[in-house]
């Protein structure tokens, strides 16, 4: 029997209804302090027909924000907020994961604690601009961590991992995908550390696999799942052998018995001009050796549309398709792709910030 995306599937203790996953999609509309508000739980269980939600990024401490208004999952009223999206979901029937996330360089003075400068594996400057309440600000040169600070770090992820489980969410994600903290630690361009974190593939994938044990350690392995994109130059990421270091950290993961691997799948064929829309649409050569590594479901995202996503499934590439840009424009996104209806478009303009209009106003068929 040929898989679709309408076939249950068995994800660590969850039986999901379907294979469609939503994807993590930062929206910059959390309330003050990082804490999810009504209007969070509603566009969430809006989409709860997925057969499983990745919440978007969310900080696991103050240090680890990277973009305006988005949530975190360190203190008691971001729990409470949570605790609202989740229950909201399992109402409608849901499942729901928590990225858990750390911006590393992807951050600037103006969104860190008493204004410091953001931290990251080296002090090696990504390009580019920030976009912050007060307008873009030029990214800088980060300060590298001292090695017990990145011990510190791991730490705020288990205890992060704490207050999503009495949150309510089913899992949890570790986001090391798109160059955010723990992607840096994976990728040579961004780490050239000297000490047990940097040099060898060995040494590099290691804060990688320590926030995943922390992580398992709160929710057990079977409701971990891990993020990475490999080959992808977004966020000015660069790594001289991404088809070795994506397979030996796939390696490396296997033997916990992850809930599942979740690979971006970048377009390598278009390394030089990433942009939002540069996304594969299929495995590329890198996912798929790494997923060859990997024993446990594997969730493919990035440039999927109904007739790929069958595809994809149908030849045993990947166990579930994740939906971004869909789900942004289509809460019922499940259904049209089962009726092979079509969908809504992305209204730009409203991606990040705002309030309902563009996030809770897309309309159902
Ligand atoms: C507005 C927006 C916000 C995003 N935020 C996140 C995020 O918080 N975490 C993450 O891992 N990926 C994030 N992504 C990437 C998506 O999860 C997804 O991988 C990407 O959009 C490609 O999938 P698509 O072609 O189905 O849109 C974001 C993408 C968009 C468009």
């Amino acid at each position: 029997v040929t898989v679709t995306l309408f076939t249950p599937v068995q994800v660590g203790p969850h039986a999901l209804a379907n294979r469609v996953v939503m994807a993590p999609l930062t929206r910059c509309r959390a309330g003050a302090g990082g804490v999810p508000t009504v209007l969070n739980a509603e566009h969430y269980a809006q989409r709860a027909t997925a057969g499983l939600i990745v919440a978007e990024a969310t900080a696991v401490s103050a240090q680890a924000h990277g973009f305006p208004d988005a949530p975190g999952i360190y203190n008691q009223p971001q729990l409470e907020g949570w605790l609202g999206v989740t229950e909201a979901v399992h109402r409608g029937g849901g499942r729901i994961f928590c990225q858990l996330f750390h911006a590393g360089r992807m951050s600037v003075p103006a969104l860190q604690p008493e204004g410091a400068v953001p931290v990251a594996p080296s002090a090696v400057a990504p390009r580019g601009d920030l976009w912050t309440a007060a307008g873009k600000v030029p990214l800088g040169v980060p300060r590298a961590l001292e090695t017990d600070e990145v011990e510190e770090i791991v730490e705020s992820f288990r205890r992060a991992a704490e207050f999503a489980r009495a949150a309510g969410f089913d899992g949890v994600e570790i986001h090391a995908a798109n160059g955010y903290l723990v992607a840096q630690f994976l990728e040579d361009g961004s780490n050239r550390r000297t000490d047990e974190y940097g040099g060898t593939v060995e040494n590099r994938i290691r804060f990688a696999l320590e926030v995943t044990r922390a992580a398992v350690g709160v929710f057990g392995a079977a409701r971990v799942g891990v993020r990475v994109s490999p080959g992808s130059p977004f966020n000015s990421m660069h790594d001289a052998k991404p088809g070795t270091l994506y397979p030996a950290l796939a390696a490396a993961l296997s033997p916990l018995g992850l809930a599942y691997l979740h690979g971006v799948e970048a377009d390598l064929s278009n390394p030089g001009d990433f942009q939002m829309g540069n996304f594969g649409g299929a495995p590329n050569a890198i996912t798929r050796e790494m997923r060859r590594s990997f024993r446990g479901p594997y969730i493919t995202a990035g440039g999927y549309d109904g007739p790929k996503a069958a595809a994809v499934l149908a030849a045993g590439e990947a166990d579930l398709v994740a939906f971004g840009r869909g789900f942004i424009a289509n809460p019922d996104l499940v259904r049209r792709l089962r009726e092979g209806a079509p969908l809504n478009e992305v209204d730009f303009s409203t991606l990040y910030g705002g309030g309902a209009r563009g996030y809770t106003d897309y309309p159902s068929l």
